[in-house]
């Protein structure tokens, strides 16, 4: 089947885009016919992939005489490594902004992406820090959604923020399961963090599985600069490099695993 999966906090800087750019790098790997979706108007998706950053997705959503294949970028090869067979960005601009409170995005946003079944296998959306009307319609047209969050004050009180916005969508309209929550930026040395990643798993188990912490390693940035992927970073020349890179695949793998094997079922 094909799986859509949505990320989305209401709380910027938790690692939405990071997990999302490696993970679409780990489903191509897996040889999944895989398409990431930029749905953040800065961008920040489409510039670390390497793709140039225009209005396709607003155009998509505009225009019904626009098709999938016109406006789909490939994955360059820089990026993952390998020409991966099928491996493709829907990438955003500056343009998203004006549709963000149009009435009937979130239906729009419905039709267009479920003409992606039974094309990709999978689809992985990356969203703005927020709670908007292009939310809601990823939230409705996907299969699963993903809260990434740091294990502090903050991060905690957007989760709750994000659950309610689902909450208050769903009194109206189906909306998708939460897949997982995913504490990040992890230092289990801080008191604070661990108090707060406690209380996570005790207070929100209930909404979505928890996954376990993905630590807080400068391996992550590297890769953002260097506009690759972790998995890609594992075949750098310098040893420290591949040894941290090889950690931050490892640490995606329980993420990676739950996504294929919903695609399988
Ligand atoms: N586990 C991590 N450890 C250290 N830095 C990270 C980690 N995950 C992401 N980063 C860095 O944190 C910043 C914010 O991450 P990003 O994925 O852009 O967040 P979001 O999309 O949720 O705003 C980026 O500079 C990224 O490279
Ligand atoms: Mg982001």
């Amino acid at each position: 089947m094909t799986l859509i999966v949505t990320f989305n906090m209401r709380k910027g800087g938790t690692m939405k885009t990071t997990l999302v750019r490696n993970l679409a790098d780990g489903c191509a790997r897996a040889g999944l016919k895989t398409i990431v979706v930029d749905a953040d108007s800065q961008h920040t998706l489409t510039m670390t992939m390497r793709v140039n950053p225009v209005d396709a997705l607003t155009t998509l959503l505009t225009d019904d005489t626009v098709e999938w294949g016109d406006v789909l970028a490939e994955v360059p090869e820089e990026f993952s490594g390998a020409q991966r067979e099928y491996f493709y960005l829907l990438p955003t601009f500056d343009g998203q902004q004006a549709i963000e409170n149009q009435a009937g995005i979130p239906d729009r946003i419905y039709e267009r992406f479920q003409e992606l079944r039974g094309y990709a296998d999978v689809v992985l959306v990356d969203t703005s820090p927020g709670a908007g009307n292009i939310h809601a319609g990823f939230y409705q047209v996907s299969d699963g959604i993903f809260l990434p969050c740091l294990c502090e004050l903050e991060s905690v009180l957007g989760l709750t923020a994000t659950l309610n916005h689902l909450y208050t969508i769903s009194q109206s309209a189906p909306v998708a399961p939460v897949m997982g929550i995913i504490p990040n930026h992890f230092d289990a040395s801080e008191m604070v963090q661990q108090i707060n990643h406690k209380y996570i798993v005790d207070h929100y188990a209930q909404y979505g599985r928890i996954f376990n912490p993905i630590r807080d390693k400068t391996i992550w940035r590297n890769a953002s600069q260097n506009r690759q992927s972790v998995y890609r970073m594992t075949e750098h020349k310098s040893y420290n490099i591949r040894k941290e890179a090889k950690i931050a695949v490892a640490e995606l793998q329980p993420i990676l695993d739950t996504i294929l094997k919903a695609v399988q079922a």
